[in-house]
């Protein structure tokens, strides 16, 4: 989730690297480096403190540059004397290893500033990595996962390999998901590497780019080389070779790529929306990675390790964060453990008995005043507490007394959505790490397996989804109900929200049984019903019920359903979601619901990613 850039050929790389950062950045980065060397000269220092605060290590050899906060933090420290060369690599940070330091951006080096390195992605052995390199007497500088790969290659360079061969020497010992890049000092060349994260060559006139983003070079060129997981590649001023896992040479297709530099942040989709919806499979493998030991299942999750299995939760949260509360807390409940979702506005003026609960906030921002005042208030009373956020650093996870991050990467659009699906699927987490009855059984077993398989789940989803001919067949109705009983009820409250929230339509969310008890009042012909329907339990055959009962009004009825209730015989639409486990099928619903109001708003030609009188973060009560 972060951005990778790099670059090797005959230009000014560090104008090549800060352009590709600027496409990259758009919002929410929390640091940024760039490294760049000038193909030779000597071993340089290592990685010393500059006279402004941040990183940078100065020599004839690889030139270091790194920076807290914003990109223009980094071009405002360099503005005086940028490094100069031909060859270099740049990242922009979105924590999940440490909080957003100097220190903690990338590049990395190791000991001897031979080499430096940017990192996207999790390397799940990293603590057995870093233990066995301190063991060998290295010493770290970062609280990252990342640190670990310069400290490996340089290892192998001490024991005489070459560039190439230590580099794969060092990515052949990591576990987890990476999209890496190194510079070498006194090289020509860029050594790089992916699994299960993006990278992607660029072919220019003038020399060759690398990125996690075709926008990252789409200034210099459209010629793009796609990379596959396993292979390693490196990367010369007028040519690469990529390797496949066994080290044999694999040829590669150069693509041609025809976006628009005006939506280069958006990687090609039309909105931020779009763009985030679609990568819930990738936000969701890098939630879970290195967290789930299927074998016996367990979940380690070492940010709770501290935290005793709770009497009672309690979970506070706004909006989507609510939703996503009330799924976790129908989780915990499930698991033996007495749970309650609150709306943080009511619970910081209406404060329960916290008891010995403990209080999980939350927020994807980390940052919603009602949260966190009913965070505090919880704290007042003495109650141990919790935020599940997507963001390190953020008040929440400063002020809570553990966090656990949802890993979900930055996300623009005001509307949460792959931030929704990864707090689901953090929470049950959580509640297999912290609900005493939840973990090791064989059910956790199966509800572990079936969180394995969500990615690929959700990327079916959206390959085979109708969702835009059924927003086309409803556009311009009256109002728009959506219901769903039991695990279904919040994606029904969520599916609502999101729906009004960008296409200014009315929309109502509700239990499903719950609509014949006053609002059936209000359905007719022109106002669709979305039944969120799932499983073919007594809970779905009810909610079938119920779409009877608004069909017989004339309702027109939109069915998102496995099948498996027999609901789509009583539908005007479905939308089909896979075979799946029933703990993972609300979430599916939910993504097919997603793209339903994204293409009604489309359609209606709204603000998509800005609507109108939001904001991302809502800093007031
Ligand atoms: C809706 C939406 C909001 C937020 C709410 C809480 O799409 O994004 O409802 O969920 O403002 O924000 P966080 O999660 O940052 O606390």
């Amino acid at each position: 989730m972060c951005g990778i850039v790099g670059y090797v050929g005959d230009g000014d790389a560090t104008r090549v690297l800060l352009s590709g950062l600027n496409q990259l950045e758009y919002r929410g980065y929390d640091s940024a480096g760039i490294a760049v060397s000038d193909g030779g000269g000597e071993i340089c220092g290592d990685g010393g403190v500059d006279a402004n605060g941040g990183v940078s290590s100065d020599g004839a050899g690889i030139d270091v540059r790194k920076r807290a906060g914003e990109l223009e933090n980094l071009e405002a420290a360099i503005e005086s004397g940028a490094p100069t060369g031909s060859v270099g690599i740049g990242h922009t940070r979105w924590s999940t290893h440490g909080p957003p330091t100097d220190r903690n951006a990338h590049p990395h080096t190791g000991e001897t500033g031979a080499v430096a390195v940017v990192h996207n992605g999790i390397i799940e052995n990293y603590r057995a990595l870093k233990e066995a390199l301190v063991d060998a007497g290295r010493t770290f500088e970062s609280d990252t996962d990342t640190e670990v790969v310069p400290h490996l290659i340089e290892q192998a360079l001490a024991d005489g390999a070459d560039p190439e061969t230590a580099f794969r020497r060092a990515v052949s010992q990591l576990e987890g998901s990476y999209a890496i890049v190194a510079v070498f000092e006194g090289v020509d060349a860029l050594f790089a590497a992916r699994n299960d994260s993006p990278l992607v060559l660029g072919v220019g006139d003038d020399g060759y780019h690398v990125a996690s983003d075709v926008p990252a070079f789409l200034e210099f060129t459209e010629r793009v080389v796609y990379l596959e997981d396993g292979e390693t590649v490196v990367v010369r001023g007028d040519g690469a070779t990529v390797r496949d896992g066994d080290g044999d040479v694999v040829e590669k297709a150069v693509t041609t790529v025809d976006w628009d530099v005006e939506d280069t942040g958006k990687s090609g989709y039309d909105h931020y929306m779009l763009k985030e919806i679609h990568e819930q499979p990738t936000a969701l493998r890098q939630c879970l990675s290195g967290r789930v030991n299927e074998l016996d299942g367990t979940v380690e999750l070492p940010e709770v390790d501290g935290v005793p299995a709770p009497s009672t939760v309690h979970l506070v949260a706004c909006g989507t964060s609510y939703h996503a509360a009330l799924v976790g807390a129908a989780r915990f409940r499930e698991a033996g453990t007495p749970a309650q979702a609150f709306l943080a506005s009511e619970y910081a003026v209406r404060t329960p008995p916290v008891g010995d609960a403990l209080v999980i906030g939350v927020t994807q921002s980390g940052e919603t005043a009602d949260t966190l005042a009913a965070l505090r208030a919880a704290r007042s009373r003495g109650a141990r507490t919790l935020a599940v956020t997507n963001v390190v650093g953020s008040s929440a996870a400063r002020e809570c007394d553990d966090a656990v991050y949802i890993r979900a990467g930055p996300e623009i659009g005001v509307a949460a959505t792959k931030t929704f699906t990864s707090q689901v699927v953090s929470l049950s987490l959580l509640v297999e790490r912290l609900a005493g009855s939840a973990t090791g059984s064989e059910a956790s077993r199966e509800r572990l397996a079936a969180l394995r398989d969500l990615p690929g789940l959700v990327q079916q989803v959206l390959d085979e989804s109708a969702a835009a001919a059924v927003a086309e067949a409803y556009v311009g109705r009256d109002g728009y109900f959506f219901i769903g009983r039991g695990p279904n009820h919040p994606v029904a409250l969520e599916g609502a929200l999101k729906f009004k929230e960008i296409t200014y339509e009315h929309a109502e969310g509700f239990a499903a049984g719950e609509l014949k008890h006053g609002t059936l009042a209000l359905v007719t012909e022109r106002t669709p019903v979305i039944a969120v329907v799932t499983g073919d339990d007594a809970a779905a055959r009810k909610t079938v019920s119920n779409v009877k009962e608004v069909e017989a009004r004339g309702a027109p009825v939109i069915a998102v359903t496995d099948g498996r209730a027999g609901v789509a015989e009583y539908a005007d639409h479905t939308l089909a979601l896979p075979d799946a486990h029933p703990s993972v099928l609300p979430l599916l619903a939910n993504t097919q619901l997603q793209l339903v109001a994204y293409h009604v708003a489309n359609r209606l030609g709204r603000s998509i990613d800005k609507p109108r009188n939001l904001a991302k973060s809502v800093t007031v009560e």
